[in-house]
């Protein structure tokens, strides 16, 4: 080619051929090609599938909850574009840091594991049993197990000692964090067992999540009037004030939940919620000056000090928003214009690294951000395959009445045992400094801050 034909950026910038992924958000096979250019651009990170390496762990800066995370991604790419090439490597994954026990409380991470980062775990085998993905061989535990061990530990864990309820963001008290009850282990709980209820058309699960809900919405971890989400509160001063920094996850974690038992229970309360707090969400999330409809994770993004977690925690609003339009069909008008110009957006961010296709997070930019990572592809490849909904016709998340094949055990995570029983672990072992500076969502984050003062600050000390 010759070179005077090149356009200019090419030439300014010495970039690749691409230009972005041009994602058509109305049309099947663009949206299937660019979410596998994605995909594959998010596992090229991933090697616990090689013999000898460890499954369903990512190599440093990732945390294992991320990896946890990244696997309920992949659930779900394979739920909308059909593309089953990864879900071995899934099987495999969720299998094996699920245990034999089914609790996701492997050793290798329990000494720093919080209720945040065991959840997300729990989701991908609960998305694994809504969506009937495929049940590795063997007579391990199923899907819908895991998930409901999981609840079982969790809501063992509530907490009303203090503050009137909650769950800690620890599990172990020695964890920076243990004085902490916030959004984001909250959030977890209450969406998974509003989860569980719809599956299983449980009543327990229903209730609990009705607790959780209450105790919440009359907590400073919201506010009634304006529907904002605040991220966490200090035990140690009652749960009086409030860390008000605003993370889109938690909004779609509650969101999300709220959706569930509405599709669960069709009662109107939590419809109205469910309104209110996506209206907040998109005012807070989609600014303006960008077109109002793409979204920005507006407290670290803008600036550029996003650390690895942040930069993933846009894959999971984008996911949640499509599964609310799809639980709750009446809001899919309201929802889908966000899709469509935010999966449109994080496609165009696609154009970095050496292959020409790599993402990065700034989605309101035209130019690739200069950034690479798991979290942003995760970020993208949400966006993108959420656009299948209105184009596909997709099952809902089944549930055990309409074709869900997953079985679960109810007694699931309360049977005492080693590695087992958190009670043991609190007690019996020490914790070494390498235990202390092992996996856990934002865990190894020094949390210095002074409620009086009203300010906060998150550092990094892993
Ligand atoms: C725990 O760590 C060991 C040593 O790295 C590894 O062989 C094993 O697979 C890990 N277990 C899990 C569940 O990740
Ligand atoms: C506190 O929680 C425990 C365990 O869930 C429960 O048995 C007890 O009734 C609760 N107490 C109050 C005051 O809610
Ligand atoms: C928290 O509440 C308890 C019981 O009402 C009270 O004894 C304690 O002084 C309070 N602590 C703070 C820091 O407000």
């Amino acid at each position: 080619m010759l070179f005077s034909r090149l356009p200019l950026w090419a030439i300014t910038f010495g970039a690749g051929i691409a230009n972005g992924i041009d994602l058509n958000p109305d049309d099947i096979d663009s949206i299937k090609s660019s979410a596998s250019t994605v995909a594959a651009g998010m596992m090229s990170h991933y090697t616990g599938y090689r013999p000898g390496d460890n499954p369903g762990n990512l190599p440093p800066p990732y945390y294992w909850w991320e990896a946890g995370a990244m696997f309920g991604h992949l659930v779900e790419y394979w739920y909308y574009t059909g593309d089953d090439q990864y879900n071995a490597h899934t099987q495999q994954a969720i299998t094996w840091q699920a245990g034999t026990d089914a609790e996701f409380m492997p050793p290798n991470q329990t000494l720093s594991e919080g209720n945040d980062d065991q959840i997300f775990w729990a989701f991908a085998a609960m998305s694994a049993a809504e969506l009937n993905f495929p049940a590795p061989e063997g007579n391990g535990p199923s899907y819908l197990t895991m998930a409901i061990a999981v609840y079982n530990l969790q809501s063992a864990r509530w907490d009303n000692k203090t503050c009137g309820g909650g769950l800690r963001w620890q599990i172990l008290s020695q964890n920076t964090g243990w004085d902490y009850k916030n959004a984001v282990a909250n959030g977890g709980l209450f969406q998974l067992s509003a989860r569980l209820a719809r599956y299983t058309g449980e009543d327990k699960y229903a209730n609990w999540a009705e607790k959780h809900w209450d105790w919440f919405s009359t907590s400073v971890l919201y506010e009634p009037s304006t529907h904002q989400i605040n991220d966490g509160t200090d035990v140690t001063a009652n749960c009086t004030k409030s860390n008000p920094t605003q993370w889109s996850y938690n909004y779609g974690l509650w969101f999300t939940g709220l959706a569930y038992m509405y599709s669960a229970t069709q009662d109107q309360k939590w419809l109205t919620e469910l309104k209110a707090i996506l209206n907040t969400y998109f005012t807070n999330f989609y600014p303006q000056a960008s077109g109002g409809k793409i979204l920005v994770e507006i407290v670290c993004e803008p600036s550029g000090n996003c650390d690895t977690d942040n930069l993933c925690f846009k894959s999971f609003s984008m996911r949640w928003l499509a599964l609310t339009a799809q639980l709750v069909p009446e809001l899919a008008d309201q929802i889908n214009p966000y899709l469509r110009a935010s999966g449109k957006a994080a496609a165009g961010q696609c154009s970095g690294g050496s292959d020409g296709n790599t993402c990065g997070m700034k989605w309101t930019q035209t130019a690739w951000d200069g950034s690479t990572g798991v979290g942003q592809q995760m970020s993208a490849l949400a966006a993108i395959d959420a656009n299948m909904l209105r184009l596909k016709k997709l099952n809902l998340p089944y549930t055990a009445k309409t074709g869900g094949t997953s079985k679960g055990d109810p007694s699931a995570g309360t049977e005492t045992g080693p590695g087992n029983n958190i009670i043991d672990l609190i007690y019996t072992r020490k914790i070494t400094t390498a235990d202390q500076a092992g996996a856990g969502i934002l865990t190894a984050m020094a949390l210095a801050f002074t409620l009086g003062g009203g300010y906060w600050i998150l550092g990094t000390s892993a």
